[in-house]
Protein backbone atom coordinates (compact mmCIF):
# COMPACT_ATOMS: atom_id res chain seq x y z
CA UNK A 1 0.00 0.00 0.00
CA UNK A 2 2.20 2.35 -1.08
CA UNK A 3 0.20 4.73 -3.27
CA UNK A 4 0.40 7.73 -2.12
CA UNK A 5 3.87 8.35 -2.54
CA UNK A 6 3.37 6.89 -5.98
CA UNK A 7 0.35 8.22 -7.40
CA UNK A 8 -1.39 10.55 -4.47
CA UNK A 9 1.65 12.60 -4.38
CA UNK A 10 -0.44 14.63 -1.52
CA UNK A 11 -1.20 14.11 2.15
CA UNK A 12 -4.01 15.25 3.06
CA UNK A 13 -5.20 13.17 5.52
CA UNK A 14 -3.90 10.36 7.64
CA UNK A 15 -6.18 7.92 5.61
CA UNK A 16 -4.25 8.64 3.24
CA UNK A 17 -2.01 6.31 4.61
CA UNK A 18 -1.50 2.31 5.26
CA UNK A 19 0.02 0.95 7.75
CA UNK A 20 3.43 0.10 5.21
CA UNK A 21 3.44 3.79 4.11
CA UNK A 22 3.29 5.07 7.70
CA UNK A 23 6.34 2.32 8.68
CA UNK A 24 8.24 3.40 5.46
CA UNK A 25 7.95 7.10 7.05
CA UNK A 26 8.84 6.45 10.51
CA UNK A 27 12.03 4.93 9.18
CA UNK A 28 13.34 7.20 6.75
CA UNK A 29 12.82 10.17 9.07
CA UNK A 30 15.26 7.69 11.32
CA UNK A 31 17.32 8.06 8.94
CA UNK A 32 17.40 11.57 8.91
CA UNK A 33 18.00 11.94 12.38
CA UNK A 34 21.62 11.25 11.96
CA UNK A 35 21.42 14.27 9.88
CA UNK A 36 20.11 16.30 12.29
CA UNK A 37 23.02 15.09 14.77
CA UNK A 38 25.33 16.43 12.29
CA UNK A 39 27.06 19.76 12.17
CA UNK A 40 26.31 20.84 8.94
CA UNK A 41 22.39 19.66 9.15
CA UNK A 42 21.82 19.73 5.42
CA UNK A 43 21.47 17.04 2.57
CA UNK A 44 21.69 18.01 -1.73
CA UNK A 45 18.32 15.89 -2.11
CA UNK A 46 16.37 18.67 -2.91
CA UNK A 47 18.37 21.01 -4.56
CA UNK A 48 16.64 23.09 -7.06
CA UNK A 49 13.20 22.17 -5.99
CA UNK A 50 10.63 24.98 -4.65
CA UNK A 51 8.75 24.12 -1.38
CA UNK A 52 6.19 27.16 -0.92
CA UNK A 53 4.91 27.08 2.92
CA UNK A 54 1.19 29.33 3.06
CA UNK A 55 0.10 30.08 6.38
CA UNK A 56 -3.34 30.98 7.03
CA UNK A 57 -3.14 30.71 10.68
CA UNK A 58 -0.74 31.40 13.44
CA UNK A 59 1.63 28.77 13.80
CA UNK A 60 4.85 28.44 15.83
CA UNK A 61 6.24 24.40 15.78
CA UNK A 62 4.12 23.47 12.68
CA UNK A 63 5.92 26.05 10.36
CA UNK A 64 9.12 26.35 11.97
CA UNK A 65 10.10 22.57 11.41
CA UNK A 66 8.37 22.85 7.82
CA UNK A 67 11.18 25.45 7.28
CA UNK A 68 14.05 23.85 8.88
CA UNK A 69 12.84 20.13 7.30
CA UNK A 70 12.92 22.21 3.39
CA UNK A 71 16.42 24.12 4.39
CA UNK A 72 17.69 20.73 5.49
CA UNK A 73 17.06 19.06 2.16
CA UNK A 74 18.46 22.14 0.50
CA UNK A 75 15.34 22.85 -1.03
CA UNK A 76 14.25 26.74 -2.32
CA UNK A 77 11.88 27.66 0.37
CA UNK A 78 9.25 30.77 0.21
CA UNK A 79 6.97 31.07 3.51
CA UNK A 80 3.84 33.02 2.56
CA UNK A 81 1.63 34.62 5.98
CA UNK A 82 -1.63 35.74 5.50
CA UNK A 83 -1.24 38.19 7.36
CA UNK A 84 1.14 40.99 5.32
CA UNK A 85 0.44 38.79 1.80
CA UNK A 86 -2.25 39.96 -0.70
CA UNK A 87 -4.39 38.00 1.47
CA UNK A 88 -4.70 41.06 3.66
CA UNK A 89 -6.25 42.38 0.02
CA UNK A 90 -9.27 39.86 -0.25
CA UNK A 91 -7.47 37.41 -2.66
CA UNK A 92 -9.00 34.44 -2.95
CA UNK A 93 -7.21 30.83 -1.55
CA UNK A 94 -7.71 29.58 -5.39
CA UNK A 95 -6.35 32.90 -6.70
CA UNK A 96 -3.52 32.87 -4.23
CA UNK A 97 -2.82 29.16 -4.97
CA UNK A 98 -2.97 29.67 -8.93
CA UNK A 99 -0.66 32.91 -8.42
CA UNK A 100 2.11 31.29 -6.16
CA UNK A 101 1.63 27.89 -8.80
CA UNK A 102 3.25 30.04 -11.57
CA UNK A 103 6.56 30.06 -9.78
CA UNK A 104 6.30 26.16 -10.35
CA UNK A 105 6.69 24.86 -6.82
CA UNK A 106 7.44 21.23 -5.75
CA UNK A 107 5.16 21.55 -2.87
CA UNK A 108 2.83 23.62 -0.89
CA UNK A 109 2.18 23.20 2.51
CA UNK A 110 -0.93 24.55 3.55
CA UNK A 111 -2.44 25.63 6.98
CA UNK A 112 -5.90 27.01 7.18
CA UNK A 113 -8.57 27.75 9.06
CA UNK A 114 -11.45 25.50 7.10
CA UNK A 115 -11.58 22.09 6.50
CA UNK A 116 -11.04 20.62 3.78
CA UNK A 117 -8.79 23.33 2.49
CA UNK A 118 -5.92 21.05 1.45
CA UNK A 119 -8.07 19.09 -0.87
CA UNK A 120 -8.76 22.17 -2.71
CA UNK A 121 -5.68 23.19 -3.02
CA UNK A 122 -4.61 19.86 -4.40
CA UNK A 123 -7.56 20.43 -7.38
CA UNK A 124 -5.96 24.36 -8.15
CA UNK A 125 -2.01 22.96 -8.68
CA UNK A 126 0.41 20.55 -9.67
CA UNK A 127 2.32 20.72 -6.87
CA UNK A 128 2.12 18.01 -4.11
CA UNK A 129 0.17 19.46 -1.36
CA UNK A 130 0.80 18.47 2.51
CA UNK A 131 -2.12 19.48 5.02
CA UNK A 132 -0.22 21.54 7.98
CA UNK A 133 -3.68 21.66 9.91
CA UNK A 134 -7.30 22.58 8.41
CA UNK A 135 -9.48 23.64 10.88
CA UNK A 136 -11.19 21.20 13.18
CA UNK A 137 -10.50 18.19 10.31
CA UNK A 138 -6.89 16.88 10.58
CA UNK A 139 -2.90 17.62 10.92
CA UNK A 140 -1.60 14.39 9.63
CA UNK A 141 2.38 15.33 9.71
CA UNK A 142 1.47 15.97 13.57
CA UNK A 143 0.33 12.64 14.04
CA UNK A 144 3.33 11.27 12.22
CA UNK A 145 5.26 13.54 14.45
CA UNK A 146 3.83 11.87 17.88
CA UNK A 147 4.30 8.10 16.26
CA UNK A 148 7.57 8.63 15.38
CA UNK A 149 8.12 10.47 19.45
CA UNK A 150 6.63 7.86 21.22
CA UNK A 151 7.81 4.94 18.85
CA UNK A 152 11.41 6.05 19.63
CA UNK A 153 10.79 6.14 23.45
CA UNK A 154 8.94 2.71 23.92
CA UNK A 155 9.79 0.47 20.58
CA UNK A 156 6.56 -0.97 19.36
CA UNK A 157 3.54 0.93 19.68
CA UNK A 158 1.36 -2.37 19.57
CA UNK A 159 -1.04 -2.52 22.19
CA UNK A 160 0.01 0.78 23.86
CA UNK A 161 -3.10 2.28 26.15
CA UNK A 162 -3.44 5.66 24.68
CA UNK A 163 -5.61 8.30 26.20
CA UNK A 164 -6.08 11.57 24.68
CA UNK A 165 -8.04 14.21 27.11
CA UNK A 166 -9.37 17.00 26.42
CA UNK A 167 -10.99 19.32 23.50
CA UNK A 168 -11.67 16.63 21.13
CA UNK A 169 -14.62 18.26 19.52
CA UNK A 170 -12.30 21.05 17.92
CA UNK A 171 -8.99 19.57 17.38
CA UNK A 172 -7.21 18.28 14.08
CA UNK A 173 -4.55 16.68 16.23
CA UNK A 174 -6.75 14.22 17.86
CA UNK A 175 -8.27 13.48 14.90
CA UNK A 176 -5.35 12.44 13.02
CA UNK A 177 -3.87 11.16 15.62
CA UNK A 178 -6.99 8.77 16.89
CA UNK A 179 -6.75 7.56 13.31
CA UNK A 180 -2.66 7.09 13.45
CA UNK A 181 -2.55 5.05 16.23
CA UNK A 182 -5.06 2.99 16.13
CA UNK A 183 -3.88 2.16 12.62
CA UNK A 184 -0.36 1.34 14.42
CA UNK A 185 -2.24 -0.79 16.90
CA UNK A 186 -2.45 1.40 19.93
CA UNK A 187 -6.20 1.07 21.82
CA UNK A 188 -6.79 4.33 22.17
CA UNK A 189 -9.70 6.05 24.76
CA UNK A 190 -10.56 10.09 24.11
CA UNK A 191 -11.83 11.93 27.22
CA UNK A 192 -13.39 14.58 27.91
CA UNK A 193 -16.74 17.14 29.07
CA UNK A 194 -19.53 15.25 26.55
CA UNK A 195 -19.43 18.81 25.33
CA UNK A 196 -16.07 18.34 23.82
CA UNK A 197 -16.84 15.47 22.05
CA UNK A 198 -18.18 14.47 19.09
CA UNK A 199 -20.70 12.42 18.66
CA UNK A 200 -20.03 8.98 17.10
CA UNK A 201 -16.39 9.76 17.79
CA UNK A 202 -16.20 5.96 18.49
CA UNK A 203 -16.41 5.18 14.55
CA UNK A 204 -12.64 6.49 14.35
CA UNK A 205 -12.28 2.92 16.63
CA UNK A 206 -11.55 4.96 19.98
CA UNK A 207 -13.01 4.53 23.46
CA UNK A 208 -14.85 7.14 24.80
CA UNK A 209 -14.69 8.14 28.68
CA UNK A 210 -16.56 11.62 30.34
CA UNK A 211 -14.05 11.29 33.70
CA UNK A 212 -10.62 10.83 34.10
CA UNK A 213 -11.48 7.84 36.70
CA UNK A 214 -9.90 5.10 35.29
CA UNK A 215 -6.82 7.33 33.44
CA UNK A 216 -4.08 5.11 35.38
CA UNK A 217 -5.33 2.21 32.15
CA UNK A 218 -3.09 4.58 30.12
CA UNK A 219 0.36 4.41 28.95
CA UNK A 220 0.42 7.57 27.37
CA UNK A 221 -1.30 10.55 28.44
CA UNK A 222 -1.84 12.82 25.10
CA UNK A 223 -3.23 16.35 26.25
CA UNK A 224 -4.90 18.89 23.82
CA UNK A 225 -5.35 22.61 24.31
CA UNK A 226 -8.37 23.96 24.62
CA UNK A 227 -9.04 25.71 21.11
CA UNK A 228 -10.92 28.84 22.16
CA UNK A 229 -10.59 30.62 19.28
CA UNK A 230 -12.60 27.59 17.81
CA UNK A 231 -15.62 27.59 20.12
CA UNK A 232 -18.48 29.61 19.14
CA UNK A 233 -20.73 29.46 22.66
CA UNK A 234 -19.70 28.15 25.45
CA UNK A 235 -18.74 24.41 26.06
CA UNK A 236 -17.31 24.37 29.57
CA UNK A 237 -18.59 26.45 32.52
CA UNK A 238 -15.35 28.11 33.27
CA UNK A 239 -11.67 27.21 32.96
CA UNK A 240 -11.07 26.75 36.08
CA UNK A 241 -13.89 24.28 36.52
CA UNK A 242 -12.45 22.45 33.31
CA UNK A 243 -9.22 22.41 35.11
CA UNK A 244 -10.35 20.87 38.46
CA UNK A 245 -12.01 17.97 36.61
CA UNK A 246 -9.98 17.32 33.51
CA UNK A 247 -6.43 19.40 34.18
CA UNK A 248 -3.45 16.67 34.02
CA UNK A 249 -1.45 17.30 37.17
CA UNK A 250 1.28 15.23 39.47
CA UNK A 251 -1.76 13.68 41.24
CA UNK A 252 -3.37 12.39 38.46
CA UNK A 253 -0.18 11.55 36.33
CA UNK A 254 1.21 8.56 37.65
CA UNK A 255 4.86 8.15 37.88
CA UNK A 256 5.18 5.48 34.63
CA UNK A 257 2.57 6.92 32.37
CA UNK A 258 4.30 8.98 29.53
CA UNK A 259 2.63 12.82 28.67
CA UNK A 260 1.90 14.10 25.28
CA UNK A 261 1.10 17.62 24.05
CA UNK A 262 1.02 19.10 20.41
CA UNK A 263 1.73 22.49 21.80
CA UNK A 264 1.30 25.31 21.94
CA UNK A 265 0.13 24.34 25.93
CA UNK A 266 -2.34 26.64 28.21
CA UNK A 267 -0.41 26.24 31.34
CA UNK A 268 -2.47 25.86 34.14
CA UNK A 269 -5.29 24.46 32.21
CA UNK A 270 -5.16 21.46 30.72
CA UNK A 271 -1.87 20.96 31.52
CA UNK A 272 0.04 21.76 35.39
CA UNK A 273 3.23 23.44 35.33
CA UNK A 274 4.92 20.46 37.43
CA UNK A 275 3.68 17.82 34.81
CA UNK A 276 4.99 19.93 31.54
CA UNK A 277 8.44 20.05 33.03
CA UNK A 278 8.82 16.30 34.26
CA UNK A 279 11.25 13.65 32.44
CA UNK A 280 7.91 11.82 31.88
CA UNK A 281 6.58 14.64 29.54
CA UNK A 282 7.87 13.77 25.71
CA UNK A 283 6.54 17.77 24.69
CA UNK A 284 9.70 19.01 23.66
CA UNK A 285 10.59 15.31 22.32
CA UNK A 286 7.99 16.20 19.86
CA UNK A 287 8.84 19.79 18.58
CA UNK A 288 12.15 18.35 17.45
CA UNK A 289 10.86 15.28 15.94
CA UNK A 290 8.99 17.36 13.58
CA UNK A 291 11.76 18.34 11.70
CA UNK A 292 13.03 14.84 10.39
CA UNK A 293 9.30 13.78 9.99
CA UNK A 294 8.55 16.37 7.99
CA UNK A 295 11.57 15.95 6.21
CA UNK A 296 10.52 12.58 5.42
CA UNK A 297 6.93 13.24 4.04
CA UNK A 298 8.57 16.30 1.65
CA UNK A 299 11.16 13.19 0.45
CA UNK A 300 8.60 10.59 0.45
CA UNK A 301 6.32 12.92 -1.66
CA UNK A 302 8.82 14.63 -3.77
CA UNK A 303 11.82 12.41 -4.15
CA UNK A 304 9.63 9.43 -5.00
CA UNK A 305 10.20 6.86 -2.40
CA UNK A 306 12.26 4.32 -3.75
CA UNK A 307 14.12 6.50 -6.71
CA UNK A 308 16.87 8.49 -5.12
CA UNK A 309 16.33 7.27 -1.96
CA UNK A 310 19.53 5.70 -1.38
CA UNK A 311 20.90 8.96 -1.61
CA UNK A 312 18.30 10.55 0.59
CA UNK A 313 20.94 11.16 3.60
CA UNK A 314 24.43 11.22 1.39
CA UNK A 315 26.67 14.93 2.32
CA UNK A 316 27.01 17.95 0.28
CA UNK A 317 29.85 17.20 -1.66
CA UNK A 318 32.73 18.97 -0.28
CA UNK A 319 34.40 21.89 -2.31
CA UNK A 320 38.17 20.62 -3.30
C1 LIG B 1 -1.84 22.31 17.05
C2 LIG B 1 -2.56 22.90 15.86
O1 LIG B 1 -2.31 24.02 15.45
O2 LIG B 1 -3.38 22.15 15.34
N1 LIG B 1 -0.56 22.77 17.20
C3 LIG B 1 0.43 22.24 16.41
O3 LIG B 1 0.34 22.21 15.20
N2 LIG B 1 1.49 21.72 17.05
C4 LIG B 1 -2.64 22.20 18.24
C5 LIG B 1 -3.18 23.45 18.87
O4 LIG B 1 -3.15 24.53 18.32
O5 LIG B 1 -3.69 23.29 19.98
Amino acid sequence: MMAWAAEGRHLLSIDDLGREDIQRLLTRAESFAEVSGREIKKVPTLRGRTVINLFYESSTRTSASFELAAKRLSADLLNIKSVGSSVDKGESLKDTVQTLSAYDPAAIVIRSPNAGAAQMVSRWTTASVINAGDGKHEHPTQALTDLYTLRRRVGSLEGLKLWIVGDVLHSRVARSGILAFVRMGCEVTVCGPPTLIPRGIEALGCAVRHTLDELADADVVYSLRMQLERMQGTYVPSLREYAALYQIDSRRLTPTQLLMHPGPVNRGVELDARVIDSPQALIVDQVESGVVVRMAVLFELLAGGGRGARNATEQEPQPA
